[in-house]
């Protein structure tokens, strides 16, 4: 049997992958101070369905009815659970805060390169701070990411918008506010469908405007709302990374002003991460207990990992962190029954040194004990034979050997875990 469409099986290669994602993701996220929460991947309906926080998602939800008969939802995004959570426990934090997430969201969405119906997202919000230094760290962090991962200017772009703009054109075509929502959702759709597809939209929508019209407001108009944000980035040597762009207006309903998205430069993959501005998300799911601006993004790992397997030195980046944390570091090759004793003596006091260790637990050919090595992704072979207490380590990726006594094996390998920050061998 396979698993469910758009759903995936974690074999070890894929579960190291992800872990090379994920490892990447924490790091970057603790150092720009960012503390990890979490909550349930099953939320009340109510969540979604009552509140002002949906879009495109309303219609992706994994929903049923518990055998509680309560309505339930697998999460499609974090945001409205950290708001929630937030509702109800703002009061025990210091503001601003930076809260991140790594967890699984679901939405019933066509499976395709990039989309799936279970993936994993991180998220990182920063809240209680309507300042564009703000944004400009959140969006500091989301390019740290990427250059984590060895992606650079040349690789990804983050386009930037401001949904503040958009209300301002529609004050200036005497658009009422309720519109907002609907011209949003055609902007959003605007490169992806069909132009006929969008007139006809938009014709339901209103008479006065045409798609030539919102096609001319994105290329000419101007975003003098961003200028601070722009300096700010800017300051930080990131503005390389920056294209404004006013097509960017996101799907959720949830956005108030800035808004974001990733994208690779090599075109083909939809976005690598999606984020903004939601000033009023809070308040409204904690029914007014708590009321605080926020700022963050989301990131899918499929659509990443696919990315970095498409660009050369980013593929290298992750194939050395793989390489480096492969399942074995140390393979004891036992050459001489008699010894086997001493070998798992030796094995036991490397492992409690933290490496990590294999043997053979029966006998086995030499020969046959180095391709189980070469498979286990071992860097060094340590031949026990008849000649103990004298050891011989063999490296297997350069073929040097030297004899060595267990004592100085330690003493060696100590000063190598020093020398390459516990990565060696
Ligand atoms: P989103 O744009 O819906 O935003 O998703 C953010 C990212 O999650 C996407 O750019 C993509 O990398 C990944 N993603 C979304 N859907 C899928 C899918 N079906 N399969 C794989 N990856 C996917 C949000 O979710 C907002 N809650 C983000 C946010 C956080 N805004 C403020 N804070």
């Amino acid at each position: 049997m396979q698993p469910l469409p758009g759903f995936r099986d974690f074999l070890p290669d894929d579960c190291a992958q992800r872990d090379y994602i994920t490892t990447q993701w924490r790091r970057s996220a603790k150092c720009y101070g960012f503390v990890e929460f979490d909550g349930p991947a099953l939320e009340s309906a109510e969540l979604y369905e009552k509140k002002n926080s949906g879009g495109e998602i309303l219609s992706q939800l994994y929903s049923f009815r518990d055998r509680g008969e309560r309505s339930v939802v697998l999460r499609p995004e974090m945001t409205p659970t950290l708001a929630r959570i937030i509702g109800s426990h703002h009061r025990s934090f210091l503001k601003p805060l930076r809260w991140f997430n790594i967890g699984h969201c679901y939405r019933y969405e066509k499976p395709q390169r990039g989309r799936l119906r279970e993936f994993l997202q991180l998220n990182c919000d920063l809240l209680g701070e309507s300042s564009p230094a703000a944004d400009a760290e959140v969006i500091g962090l989301l390019i740290d990411i990427f250059k984590s991962v060895g992606l650079g200017p040349r690789d990804v772009v983050i386009r930037l918008s401001d949904r503040l703009v958009w209300q301002q054109f529609l004050q200036d075509h005497d658009l009422p506010d309720e519109k907002m929502r609907e011209i949003l959702h055609i902007v959003d759709k605007i490169e992806r469908e069909p132009q006929s597809k969008t007139e006809e939209k938009l014709a339901a929508c209103s008479s006065s405007l045409s798609v030539k019209m919102l096609q001319q407001f994105i290329k000419e108009a101007k975003a003098p709302s961003l200028a601070p944000l722009l300096q700010e980035l800017s300051a930080r040597g990131l503005r390389d990374y920056i294209q404004v762009d006013l097509s960017i207006v996101r799907g959720l309903a949830y956005y108030t002003g800035v808004v974001f998205e990733a994208f690779s430069l090599q075109g083909g993959l939809r976005a690598l991460a999606g984020g903004g501005r939601y000033d009023h998300l809070i308040h409204h799911l904690s029914d007014g207990a708590a009321n605080m601006p926020a700022v963050g993004f989301g990131m899918g790992d499929t659509v990443l990992l696919d990315f970095i397997t498409s660009i050369p030195s980013a593929a290298e980046k992750k194939a050395s962190y793989l390489a480096a944390n492969a399942p074995c570091q140390i393979y004891l090759v036992i050459a001489d029954e008699t010894y086997r004793e001493e070998a798992i003596m030796l094995a036991s006091q490397l492992r409690r040194e933290g490496w990590r260790v294999l043997f053979p637990l029966s006998t086995e050919r030499v020969s046959k004990q180095f391709s189980n090595a070469q498979a286990a992704r071992a860097t060094l072979a340590i031949v026990i034979g008849a000649e103990w207490p004298l050891l011989k380590i063999k490296h297997l990726n350069t073929r040097e050997e030297e004899e060595i006594t267990p004592e100085h094996l330690f003493k060696k390998l100590a000063g190598e875990l020093q020398s390459r920050q516990g990565t060696f061998p």
